[in-house]
């Protein structure tokens, strides 16, 4: 199973692994984070899976749609780094990816 360093709020860092096929955002919420609200529960309506993914990992995520990016221009805390942690499938690339989950807006 892939392993994902997320990093909280309080700059807390853990690692923990995902199995493939899940959402990041599952991944993160299945391990205990619920500062990572989620509320919509992954169907792209509410940017409160908001996350910045490590640099390195960008090109290795699906495209952003059209929807996502509408979502993620309401945030205060966008840059270019950001993504809906729901729009993003846990794969065997993604293998040692660090995402911090985004300031509340
Ligand atoms: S969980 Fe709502 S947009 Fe990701």
């Amino acid at each position: 199973m892939p392993k994902l360093t997320v990093v909280n709020r309080e700059r807390e860092e853990k690692t923990v692994e995902a199995a493939a096929g899940v959402s990041v955002m599952e991944a993160i919420r299945d391990n205990g984070f619920d500062e990572l609200l989620a509320l919509c529960g992954g169907c792209c309506s509410c940017a409160t899976c908001h996350v910045h993914i490590e640099p390195s990992y960008m090109d290795k995520l699906p495209a952003m749609s059209e929807d996502e990016n509408d979502l993620l221009d309401s945030s205060d805390h966008r840059d270019e780094y950001s993504r809906l942690s729901c729009q993003v499938p846990i794969t065997a690339e993604l293998e040692g990816l660090k995402v911090t989950i985004a300031q509340e807006d």
